[in-house]
């Protein structure tokens, strides 16, 4: 059954390929680091879960031993075939709100980076994959961290402080697509005790700083406009901001306009990726 988020959620993952695929090209380094200290080179089973772009797939494949299986999934074959193309993994189609497609006890480590939160019954999922893990397997979750900053604070016309305003916009759009959800439940707490209450244990938390100075190289600058251009057509987070500021952000990501012109020798990029952890009990 093809599952219902693109509906439901007013995202289109399979359109949203171009976006994922830079930001996983501007994220590589960062990936990396995350995939290194996750792995000890031991783990023989491997899963990547909305593997999106295929990314940190690549990342998993390149840290993992020579022999281990990586196996990504994803609700949308348009981000299988990518995922593919850019790492060789086996893939496999599944709706992970109907069915986690791991064996019980299996897997030595689970990555599922930026999907729980689009599931209906986030504690429940985070319990059947804690059961899903080999004893002495580690469930790590990309969620969290801190929004992407790359804009000056004053952009010499409009109110200071654009991206701040962005960032409430898209904050509320994320409650609003979470209560929309069909059978969403709330989970009135963070990762950590979500993780413990799946049953496991050493949960902890990690942070990774990707950090692009200004000046941008066409890449980078590249990336960051079209990124804040994207927010443009997304009209249930755009109809949040004023008129004002939607003039404002058109503007600085015109590249014929004076304020893209003015901006462009200061764009950097500046985020913060969490990693939360635990791990099975081996008793
Ligand atoms: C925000 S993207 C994250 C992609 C990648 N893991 C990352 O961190 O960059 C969410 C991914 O989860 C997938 N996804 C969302 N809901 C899903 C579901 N119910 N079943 C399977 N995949 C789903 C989307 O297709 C998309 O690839």
């Amino acid at each position: 059954m093809p599952h219902q988020h693109g509906h439901t959620q007013d995202l289109d993952w399979s359109k949203m390929l171009e976006a994922l695929t830079s930001a996983d090209d501007i994220e590589a380094g960062v990936d990396a680091q995350i995939a290194e200290w996750l792995l000890t080179g031991r783990e023989r089973l491997v899963y990547d879960l909305g593997c999106g772009a295929g990314g940190m797939t690549a990342a998993l494949r390149a840290a993992a031993a020579a022999g281990a299986r990586i196996v990504a999934v994803d609700g949308e074959r348009a981000l299988l075939d990518a995922t593919r193309r850019r790492a060789e993994v086996e893939t496999q189609l599944a709706d992970l709100g109907a069915e986690i497609p791991i064996a019980p006890a299996s897997a030595d480590l689970i990555w599922a980076s930026g999907v729980i939160h689009h599931l209906p019954d986030q504690q429940a999922v985070l319990n059947d994959l804690a059961a899903r893990l080999a004893p002495g397997g580690l469930l790590a979750l990309g969620e969290g961290g801190l929004h992407m900053r790359s804009l000056p604070r004053d952009l010499g016309m409009g109110e200071p402080g654009l991206e701040m305003r962005l960032d409430a916009a898209q904050d509320r759009w994320f409650t609003a697509m979470r209560r929309d959800l069909p059978g969403s439940l709330p989970m009135p707490y963070g990762w950590s005790t979500a993780l413990h209450r799946a049953g496991l244990d050493e949960v902890t938390s990690k942070s990774f700083l990707l950090d692009l100075p200004a000046p941008l190289g066409a890449p980078a600058a590249e990336y960051v406009i079209s990124r804040l251009r994207g927010l443009l057509e997304r009209d249930n987070v755009i109809g949040l901001i004023g008129d004002e500021d939607r003039d404002l952000l058109r503007r600085v990501t015109d590249p014929a306009d004076a304020v893209n012109q003015a901006v462009r020798a200061d764009l950097f990029l500046l985020a913060v990726k969490t990693v939360h952890v635990g791990r099975r009990p081996v008793g």
